[in-house]
């Protein structure tokens, strides 16, 4: 009997490695990518936007939709993302997108898709790969979908190690922490793949060649890991970068590749020195449900092995 794929939402602020995401989700048959939502993050909504347009023609899926979200954080400045450049492919050129974004809003769309997935006796994956303000103002504004969200996955938090943006916060949580609060509060299952996890996801060279096929969604990819390695081999253990949105994605097709511990998670929200800061209450003591998976191992060269297979379907030709 063959299972139907997962129904999914993207919400991310590409970014390169939310593209990278969005290519293996589109490489994965086992996932049926039901729109593409924005928001501000890495860089501007607009640019995230259009970049999300090119990277789907990209691989030939300008059929999925590609809604605009949150132009800024509910509360907080915009945080300026690193490592991305200045069009947020890492400089990658692609052309000018063909396609159009639509014209309703992301949180509109997610509210539509999830009713719809209601409709149909289902329910949807939505996936967060950038600051979670699209997501929290859906559940802000339509509280009764929730019942329509089978999981919430998403890269943010670090708990057992430094922050990448603040001495204790990640930059997707960081960004928005009030969003991401109201997310973690609102009794959804979620999955949360932090920095712990995506530290062990270094893009060595050897990874970005297996990654780096012959084609043209191999070369994009293999462009833009060429300005992600980090050279910093004291710090993360391996020369690359952290690979960490497209582990949300590998996380829905490949799960066994992950070890998680359950937890509720807290995050710090005030204007104090460690806001955006994800905490976990692993031992209950809250008194508050464990309703968080947090990954805490990878299989990272199996990980790997999968990203450079599901790209490859993107470049059958080859
Ligand atoms: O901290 C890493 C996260 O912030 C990733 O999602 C990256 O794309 C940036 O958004
Ligand atoms: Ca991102």
């Amino acid at each position: 009997m063959t299972t139907q794929p997962l129904p999914i939402i993207i919400d991310c602020d590409p970014g390169v490695d939310d593209s990278i995401g969005i290519l293996l989700a589109l490489g994965s048959p086992e996932l049926e990518v039901r729109a593409v939502t924005t928001v501000n993050g890495n860089v501007p909504v607009a640019t995230g936007t259009s970049n999300a347009l090119r990277i789907l023609e990209l691989a030939g899926r300008s059929d999925i939709g590609v809604y605009r979200g949150c132009d800024r954080a509910l509360l907080n400045k915009p945080l300026a993302g690193k490592f991305h450049g200045p069009n947020g492919l890492a400089g990658l050129q692609l052309p000018e997108p063909e396609t159009n974004a639509s014209t309703q809003h992301a949180v509109d769309r997610m509210a539509q898709e999830l009713r719809r997935a209601g409709e149909q006796g289902t329910r949807l994956t939505i996936c967060t790969l950038g600051p979670m303000t699209n997501l929290a103002l859906l559940l802000r504004l339509h509280p009764e979908l929730a019942a329509h969200v089978d999981r919430v996955v998403s890269m943010g938090g670090a708990f057992r190690i430094p922050g990448n943006r603040a001495l204790t916060a990640e930059f997707n949580i960081l960004a928005d922490p009030h969003a991401a609060q109201v997310v973690y509060s609102a009794g959804l299952q979620t999955v949360l793949i932090p920095l712990d996890a995506t530290h062990q996801a270094m893009t060595t060279p050897q990874r970005v060649a297996a990654m780096s096929g012959p084609g043209r969604v191999g070369q994009a990819v293999g462009q833009m890991l060429a300005h992600w390695d980090r050279n910093d081999v004291q710090r993360y253990g391996a020369r690359g970068g952290p690979l960490h949105d497209p582990l949300v994605i590998a996380f829905l097709v490949a799960p066994a590749l992950f070890e998680t511990s359950p937890a509720h998670v807290f995050v710090e929200h005030g204007n104090s020195l460690c806001q955006g800061q994800t905490v976990a209450d692993w031992y209950n003591q809250s008194g508050e449900p464990a309703d968080a998976q947090i990954v805490t191992r990878i299989d990272a060269d199996g990980i790997f092995a999968l990203f450079a297979k599901r790209l490859q379907r993107l470049d059958p030709a080859t």
